[in-house]
């Protein structure tokens, strides 16, 4: 990216990521770095301005994460947030001590607005904090701007070098105004323009495909989820029919799916591209016949799909670029960022590039987030319901059904998985109506107000994923005169902001007895609907 950037020192806290969203929401680009990063590679990158990240030590712990005095001689604006604000400050010469308490949570603060970081803002507001250590003498240079009750120092500057210390986080929502304190710090102290933009990022991002691609062929697997849907958009726009998409229907997609993806990228839909849908249903279902164990299904349904498309690859021949929807959080969590742990090896196309003939990989959509990903697909044109699309894993139903799959299971999960969906979507769009702005007024409206009023304008019940699942369990009712003995399905809706723990959502009761009364009535098969209250850990979001 040949954008002016900010970098985000990573050093292993829980927001780092967010730290980095919310520098882009500011329409600048920020790129995250390990803190083991060597100085000369940030001198070389000559960022205008470095974050410093929290983390999960303490300075004055020997081993704990650290950087070196000289980053802070640079000349280039230096903002640390809670653990790199301490750090700072003990770098520098002030001194970081345990306090009797903790100071967690919503904290009443009062600012010196003279301060440039707090330009603009009130005097006294809520911020978020979350910690034991504090500044409890301030390094040479340094004075305090800002403090609560419990903490003399919750912010801290050395104007005159650009270096600031904020005890508190300003990434996190419930900071009343920490949108605003960034704002400042990359905007007016670093100076970075704000020229981020998801419409300048389309238009650019054109340009380099057609330059590198020339006139060759590329290859995606098209799974219909968001981040490939995306690249698919981009890609017709970029090089229409050098394009081959294949869409590989196993057969295990929720209801209609298929077809949603066939009509966006097929012949019916607005781009030109060439669109392989292979239908492969029968070929899975004859593969997980009888197989109830959940790796064994996995390993099957994947190597199904390598399978599969192997095929189609051969019928289409060497291709030139292999088109791959890897996101900036893929690169992070695969440890070529930050410090995150690796975190996750789902792979909705896992070993795809050993065997297909292509020379080149590309990845256009590298450097975005996934809301960023979002807004490319309304800028590119795509639906809302294709873009705002919730997480859906690779191997499909199959790990929604527990234990063995057969047709008439896919059929029943299917279905009340469609009902589960209408439902919750009807409900939130209702309160949207009521509370922001309806569909209907959205669609006038720009890409990033669209964005705002569609997806972040969500009542507080919203999940950030739900979906139905069938139990393998059968029970005894009545319906009519009738006694039934039919299977139970299990609704799952977790709120989440990384997948990795979640918490069952405050859906309103009247909105899932709904669901339940409607997937009793309308879906065959099943006599008993529940509610899956478990959180993760110790449940996993998916069943199985
Ligand atoms: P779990 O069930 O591990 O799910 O709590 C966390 C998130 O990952 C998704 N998931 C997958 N995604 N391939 C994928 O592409 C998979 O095999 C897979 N398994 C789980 C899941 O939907 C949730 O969003």
């Amino acid at each position: 990216m040949n954008q002016k950037k900010v970098i985000v020192i990573d050093f292993g806290g829980q927001y780092n990521q967010l730290v980095a969203r919310r520098v882009r929401e500011c329409n600048v680009y920020c790129e995250i770095y390990s803190y083991k990063t060597d100085l000369s590679k940030i001198k070389e990158m000559n960022p205008k301005g470095i974050i410093l990240t929290g983390g999960p030590n303490s300075v004055y712990e020997e081993g704990a994460a650290t950087c070196s005095k000289e980053l802070f001689e640079l000349g280039i604006p230096v903002l640390g947030l809670c653990y790199g604000a301490q750090l700072m400050s003990f770098v520098l010469g002030g001194n970081v001590e345990r306090a009797s308490a903790r100071e967690y949570g919503k904290t009443e603060t009062h600012f010196d607005t003279t301060s440039k970081m707090f330009a603009g803002i009130p005097e006294t507001s809520v911020v978020w904090m979350s910690h034991f250590d504090y500044i409890s003498k301030l390094a040479p240079g340094f004075t305090s701007v800002a403090h609560t009750d419990n903490c003399p120092v919750a912010a801290a500057e050395n104007a005159e070098k650009n270096l600031y210390a904020i005890q508190f986080h300003p990434e996190v929502l419930h900071t009343q105004y920490g949108k605003e304190i960034l704002f400042n710090f990359v905007r007016n102290i670093c100076g970075c323009e704000g020229t981020w933009r998801m419409d300048s990022f389309v238009e650019t991002q054109i340009k380099d495909i057609r330059k590198k691609v020339g006139d060759g062929k590329v290859l995606l697997a098209l799974s219909g989820g968001v981040d490939s849907s995306v690249l698919a958009a981009l890609l017709a726009k970029a090089i229409g029919p050098q394009l081959t998409c294949v869409f590989v229907d196993h057969g295990l997609l929720r209801k209609n799916e298929g077809d949603e993806v066939e009509e966006v990228f097929g012949k019916s839909g607005n781009f030109d591209v060439n669109f392989v849908r292979v239908n492969a249903k029968d070929r899975y279902y004859a593969k997980l016949a009888g197989v109830s164990e959940p790796e064994r299904k996995r390993k099957i349904i994947g190597e199904e799909f390598i399978r599969v498309f192997e095929e189609e690859a051969k019928k289409i021949g060497a291709v030139d670029f292999l088109a791959q929807g890897t996101i900036y959080p893929d690169v992070v969590e695969s440890g070529l960022g930050g410090e995150s742990a690796v975190i996750k090896s789902h792979h909705n196309v896992g070993g795809l590039p050993d065997f297909v003939d292509f020379k080149e990989i590309i990845e256009p959509l590298r450097d975005l987030f996934k809301d960023e990903v979002r807004k490319a697909g309304l800028e590119l044109g795509l639906p809302e319901y294709l873009v705002f699309r919730q997480p859906f894993p690779g191997p499909g139903l199959g790990i929604r059904i527990i234990g063995d799959v057969t047709e008439e299971k896919v059929r029943i999960v299917q279905d009340a998985d469609a009902i589960f969906r209408e439902e919750v979507a009807a409900a939130a769009e209702a309160w949207k109506q009521e509370n922001g702005i309806g569909a209907e007024e959205r669609s006038a409206l720009s890409v990033s107000e669209r964005f705002e009023a569609a997806y972040n304008s969500n009542p507080l019940w919203m999940p950030d994923q739900y979906f139905a699942a069938l139990t393998n369990m059968r029970s005894v009712g009545v319906m009519g005169d009738e006694r039934t003995y039919d299977y139970a399905v299990a609704l799952r809706a977790v709120r989440t902001v990384d997948f990795m723990t979640a918490e069952s959502a405050e859906i309103p009761f009247e909105v899932l007895q709904k669901v339940m009364s409607r997937i009793i009535n309308e879906v065959r098969g099943v006599n008993r609907v529940m509610y899956d209250l478990t959180s993760k850990p110790p449940g996993t979001i998916e069943m199985e």
